[in-house]
């Protein structure tokens, strides 16, 4: 059962708001609602570090019992390097590196013996790496990183991310081909991620008018990307270079990135703690999942009977500056930010709904729109357990780390 407010207000008793929190029990039930997902699809889930950006969490995925949670996928060499620290040693870097000390960074890592893929998309990169793999006496992996968007009208319209500009199966096989010939480096397969279906909400209450289109594209593109990547996939073994790896999904789209699409494994990470991006989907399997993880701030001013001002709560999420990017009021029910100032630097001033009244001191419960991006405004999580705080745990930046 999900926390009340009166359950969170009582465990926060004592605190030093504002504050982050994630209610673990719902952490877990997440967790068992993906597995869920996925356990008809035979395929492991590789967790997605930037969605998290809290070792214990993520350290949590690895350990879970059944053993479908294999591996990360992350955002920075440097990242990686931190990670490795921690005794984690399955990686997918996916996220092209040029820099030199990134390549360098994976090029340690392969060193050492970590299994490390790095994601690649231009014959640039593919020269550098493998000259960097030679100066370091080593051997590093490379996924292509493939682009799953859908084009229609001749490629005159792109629906989907701006990332890699390998789209064909010949484009990919071309490059793979490179790959296997450049010494120093190993093909070992794609990551062909679908932006365009998991990331896009088909039920947003604040652009209702288009949820029936995105609803249509993300159909139209499952299908699409699904036999496009399976053809990659069908091309690539033809021509002796079987893919060990398939990353394909995200959150939003663990119902359709299946092994017929030509997957070996899924990644998600925004599903375990359910920012309120993920609340705006039609799909089952997004609306079995609850929101786990928040943050609290306190009300601090009254600046009318039906408003409450509380310190802090301006975290507003990246990507297009949209109302749904700002930080959404949770608990108690039924607070609305003001837009003519939505959540500020240092102040967000909120109101009531009728009946509700709130004193200063009081916390009011809040979820960011990103999963991941919460962790760089807080050293710290709480973590709540049957409505306790029973721990809490450094984020990336209590570490003292910050990778992009
Ligand atoms: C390459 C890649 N895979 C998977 C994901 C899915 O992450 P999440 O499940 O947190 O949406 C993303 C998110 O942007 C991504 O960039």
């Amino acid at each position: 059962m999900a926390l009340s407010y009166g359950e969170i207000k009582r465990s926060l008793i004592g605190q030093r708001l504002p504050v982050a929190f994630v209610d673990l029990d719902a952490f877990d039930r997440n967790i068992e609602r993906v597995l869920e997902t996925i356990r008809p699809h035979r395929i492991p889930l590789r967790p997605a570090t930037k969605s998290l950006r809290v070792p214990f969490l993520i350290k949590r995925l690895l350990a879970h019992p059944s053993g479908l949670l294999r591996g990360v996928m992350c955002y920075s060499a440097r990242e990686a390097e931190y990670l490795s620290t921690l005794g984690i040693d399955d990686f997918l870097l996916a996220y092209p590196a040029f820099q030199q000390p990134d390549l360098d960074s994976v090029a340690n890592l392969a060193s050492e013996g970590k299994r490390i893929s790095v994601v690649v998309d231009s014959p640039e990169v593919l020269a550098r790496l493998g000259q960097t793999a030679r100066d370091h006496a080593t051997t590093i992996d490379v996924c292509l990183c493939v682009d799953m968007s859908l084009k229609l009208a001749r490629g005159a319209v792109h629906l989907g991310v701006r990332r890699s500009p390998l789209h064909s199966p010949e484009a990919v096989l071309a490059l793979a081909r490179r790959v296997a010939d450049t010494s120093g480096l190993r093909f070992h397969g794609l990551m062909a991620y679908e932006a365009q279906v998991a990331g896009l909400g088909d039920a947003n209450p604040f652009e209702p008018g288009k949820n029936a289109v995105k609803s249509l594209i993300r159909r139209v593109s499952s299908r699409e990307l699904g036999d496009r990547r399976a053809t990659m996939v069908q091309l690539l073994r033809q021509s002796g270079l079987e893919p060990a790896l398939v990353n394909g999904g995200g959150s939003g789209s663990l119902d359709t990135t299946t092994p017929d699409t030509g997957v070996t494994e899924v990644t998600a990470g925004s599903a375990f703690l359910k920012s309120h991006l993920f609340d705006y989907y039609k799909s089952p399997h997004m609306r079995a999942l609850e929101p786990a993880g928040f943050f609290a701030v306190e009300v601090t001013r009254v600046p009318a009977p039906s408003l409450v001002t509380c310190a802090g709560g301006g975290y507003v999420a990246s990507g297009p500056t949209t109302p749904d990017k700002a930080p959404m009021p949770h608990l108690p029910l039924g607070l609305k930010l003001l837009s003519a100032e939505m959540a500020g630097e240092v102040q967000t001033p909120l109101a009531l709904p009728p009946g509700l009244r709130l004193e200063r001191g009081d916390p009011v419960i809040f979820r960011h729109a990103k999963a991941g991006e919460l962790a760089e405004r807080f050293n710290e999580y709480l973590l709540l357990q049957h409505g306790k705080v029973v721990d809490r745990v450094r984020s990336y930046r209590g570490e003292g780390q910050c990778f992009l």
